[in-house]
This record gives structure tokens, C-alpha cells and sequence, in this order.
């Protein structure tokens, strides 16, 4: 049985800042940011969005009345929780008016637990096929103003449907893993940013990809030939250029520039959106499957997901027939146009309001954020999410 991406959902804030203003108001040369980290706008998130609404912001966009009863599993990943008991998922699953007698469950492992989901949503459809999971990576990347890793934030979720017969991909067997304890990037529970040894996580995250790529291709005598294009988990796109550069003397010219070609497709949108965490390497290969004029049914896609900490995965989709009307580029293309630029100081302000873990009756940017689904505040220790009509 086929079992695969069915659909997929991606949402980020209306907000963004423009990287070659952020490199200048902090004393950088714009070539720094724009080429050497390979970003061209940061999505600012407003306090009335968290991991929860963006979720769900993402997910309202692939379920409809046919495939909602169909949903048993709901996984959702993300390293940006707003509860260190109740999991996001079920918030989630009320907001979408999912059913009730089904299983909804928070995953982590930094930036690689979206991954995990969607590999535990095939084996669950390979076990019941009449089911679909839907499965979310939900994350606001924070550094903090003036950090080194401030022009690597960004924000945003993407969200996938998991079934049998799939529309867009088919995931394929076996996938190669790596994993590791290493301190490269964590958020300690009392912190609301990441702590990060950024150098010591580049090194890392290229080496977790040589380690899973070569294991991949002893296990299954996969060639890079055989591949149309390879995507990336994106904390910053020239990270995934880098990696790509390190294996290419594996291949011929010809492939070598085939693969070079297709990743400046696959970061198109991380250009524009900054890092996902565990939405980024889904955000990488929706911006292929859009981008892309290359790509045909039959064709192979491998995918690198890396989560700091640490854990890689190495593997293999393939392109199903008709995947292009299945996409729906034209509304990613026309989310990230109809985006509002804010300036330096009004980027600060509303990343400086981030809504306190403990706040009562805090008011967020409900009323400038038209999302459909929105974070109110907090009350009596409860997060308040609201659905416009
Ligand atoms: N024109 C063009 N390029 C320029 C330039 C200019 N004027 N000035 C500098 N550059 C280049 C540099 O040569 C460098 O390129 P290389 O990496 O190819 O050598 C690049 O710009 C960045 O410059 P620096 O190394 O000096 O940058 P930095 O020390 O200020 O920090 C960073 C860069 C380490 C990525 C930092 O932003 C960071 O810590 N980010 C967060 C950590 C991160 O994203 N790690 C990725 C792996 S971990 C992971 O994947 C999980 C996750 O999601 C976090």
C-alpha cells in the first residue's frame, strides 16, 4: 500500500522585517544577512499568535468537510509549547472541531519532531488504511534582539494530512537515522529563547546529514543520480546550501548542477519567512513542489531533517500524478505577497511583547491581526483561542 503527504497547509504572520534594514541597524554589512546567511525577510510574530493558532491558521486550510471525520490521529511537533502538561494538540483538535474520539498528542525533538510524526503517521495508516493523520510542526524561532542568531528568527506552521493513495508524495522505505547528546541549541525551561552554540550546531547539522546520507545509501544502493533534488531542514537557507556543497563531489557535473538548481527553488519561501523549526524543512520542500519547473510524476525527492540536541533522518519521497493542482501554490505565493513590512523599531515592539508564560488578563494584537484563528490572552491560567467566523 502507498501510504504519504496527502495534502499540505502552511501559514505565517502578516508581518515580516526586511533583512538588509535589520543588517544595517545592527552595524552589518546588508551581504551578511541577505547572502551569507541567506535571508531576505524574517516573519515577525504578533502575540496574538503561538504555536496553537499558527497551527491551526495552517491546518484549517486542508480540512474540509470530507477528510475532518476521517482524522483519528492529530501529532503535533513543535519546541515552542505554550504548556508543559496539557500538548498543544489538543487545543488544536478543539479549534479545528475535529472528533472526540480520537488520539491528539504533542511530539518533541527540537526541529526534528514534525519528522517524527509524519513517520509514526505512515506506520499508523499502514495499520488502519481507511485512516488520515494530520500532522503539524508549529514553531516562533526566538534568539533574541542583537543576538547572533537574530537574523536566523522567523515563524510560522505548516501542516500535512498523512493517508493512504496520497495526492502529492509517497514516503518510501527505509530511512536512515542518526542521533547524538550534544548541547549545539536547547531552551532550557525557565528560558523563552533558545540558548545556541551557532558554529558548533552548522559543523553538526553537516555532519548528522553525511552520517545519514551515506547510511541511506548502504542501505538501499541509492545514487544522488537518482534523486531530482534534495531538501533541507532550513534554520537559515545557505545552511542547506552548504550541506548540499558538501556532498556534491559524490556526483557528476551534470547532477551536481541539476541539485544546485533545484535548491534555490526549495529556499525561495524560507528566504522570505525565516526559521520554521520544525515546519522548515516542510516549508523547503512546499516551496520545491511550487517553485520547480522540473518536476514529474515518478520522480525521487530526499529529504534531511536535522533537530539540534541531537537527531538526523535521512529519506526518500516520490512524486505522485496530478501532486501540481494538489499543492495549491497560489495561495502560499499570494500569503507571503499580501505581507505588511514593519520597521526596526515596530519589529522590536512586537517582538518585545511577547504575551509572559504567566500573564493574566494580558491583551494581545487581537485587534491588527486578522487571522482566523487568534490567541485573546490569558485568564484564570488559561490561554484564550478564539475563531473569527
Ligand atoms: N557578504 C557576503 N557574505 C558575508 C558578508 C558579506 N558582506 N559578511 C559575512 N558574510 C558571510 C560569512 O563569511 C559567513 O559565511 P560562511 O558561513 O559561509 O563562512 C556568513 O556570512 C555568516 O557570517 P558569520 O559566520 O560571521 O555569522 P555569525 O557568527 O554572526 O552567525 C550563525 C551565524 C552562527 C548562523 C548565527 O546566526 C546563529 O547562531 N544562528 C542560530 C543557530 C543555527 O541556525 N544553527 C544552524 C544549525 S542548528 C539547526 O539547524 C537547528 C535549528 O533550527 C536552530
Amino acid at each position: 500500500m502507498k501510504v504519504g503527504i496527502d495534502r499540505i497547509g502552511f501559514y505565517t504572520s502578516k508581518w515580516y522585517v526586511d533583512m538588509a534594514k535589520l543588517a544595517k541597524a545592527r552595524n552589518e554589512e546588508p551581504g551578511k544577512y541577505l547572502i551569507g546567511i541567506g535571508q531576505s525577510k524574517q516573519s515577525v510574530i504578533p502575540n496574538s499568535q503561538d504555536a496553537v493558532t499558527m497551527a491551526a491558521n495552517a491546518a484549517d486550510q486542508i480540512i474540509d468537510d470530507r477528510n475532518r471525520d476521517q482524522i483519528d490521529l492529530v501529532l503535533f511537533g513543535t519546541e515552542s509549547g505554550v504548556d508543559n502538561s496539557k500538548s498543544a494538540a489538543i487545543y488544536l483538535q478543539h479549534l479545528l472541531q475535529l472528533r472526540s474520539n480520537i488520539q491528539s498528542v504533542e511530539l518533541k525533538q527540537a526541529c526534528y519532531a514534525m519528522t517524527a510524526g509524519i513517520q509514526l503517521a505512515k506506520d499508523h495508516v499502514l495499520a488502519h488504511p481507511e485512516s488520515k493523520v494530520l500532522v503539524i510542526g508549529s514553531d516562533i524561532a526566538r534568539y533574541g534582539l542583537h543576538s547572533a542568531g537574530e537574523p536566523t528568527q522567523g515563524g510560522g506552521a505548516m501542516a500535512m494530512i498523512i493517508s493512504a493513495n496520497p495526492k502529492i508524495l509517497t514516503i518510501e522505505e527505509p530511512s536512515a537515522h542518526y542521533t547524538a547528546d550534544i548541547m549545539d541549541f536547547w531552551r532550557p525551561l525557565y528560558a523563552t529563547q533558545a540558548v545556541v552554540d551557532g558554529k558548533y550546531s552548522s559543523q553538526e547539522y553537516i555532519d548528522f546529514f553525511d552520517r545519514t546520507l551515506t547510511e541511506y545509501q548502504a542501505k538501499t544502493q541509492t545514487k544522488l543520480s537518482d534523486l531530482q533534488a534534495i531538501v533541507f531542514h532550513l534554520p537559515y537557507t545557505k545552511m542547506g546550501l552548504k550541506a548540499l556543497k558538501s556532498v556534491l563531489s559524490k556526483t557528476d557535473d551534470r547532477h551536481a548542477t541539476q541539485l544546485l538548481r533545484e535548491f534555490e527553488y526549495s529556499r525561495i519561501f524560507s528566504r522570505e519567512v525565516g526559521n520554521l523549526y520544525t515546519g522548515s524543512l516542510y516549508l523547503s520542500l512546499l516551496s520545491l513542489l511550487v517553485n520547480s519547473e522540473n518536476l514529474k510524476s515518478g520522480q525521487k525527492i530526499g529529504l534531511f531533517s536535522y533537530g539540534s540536541g541531537a537527531e538526523g533522518e535521512f529519506y526518500v519521497t516520490t512524486l505522485q500524478p496530478g501532486f501540481e493542482t494538489a499543492i495549491g501554490g497560489d495561495k502560499v505565493k499570494h500569503l507571503l505577497e499580501d505581507r505588511e513590512e514593519l520597521s526596526i523599531t515596530e519589529y522590536e515592539a512586537m517582538f518585545n511583547s511577547q504575551m509572559p508564560l504567566s500573564a493574566d488578563d494580558f491583551t494581545t494584537h487581537t485587534q491588527i491581526d486578522s487571522a482566523k484563528f487568534y490567541l485573546a490572552g490569558q485568564k484564570d491560567q488559561q490561554r484564550q483561542y478564539q475563531r473569527r467566523k
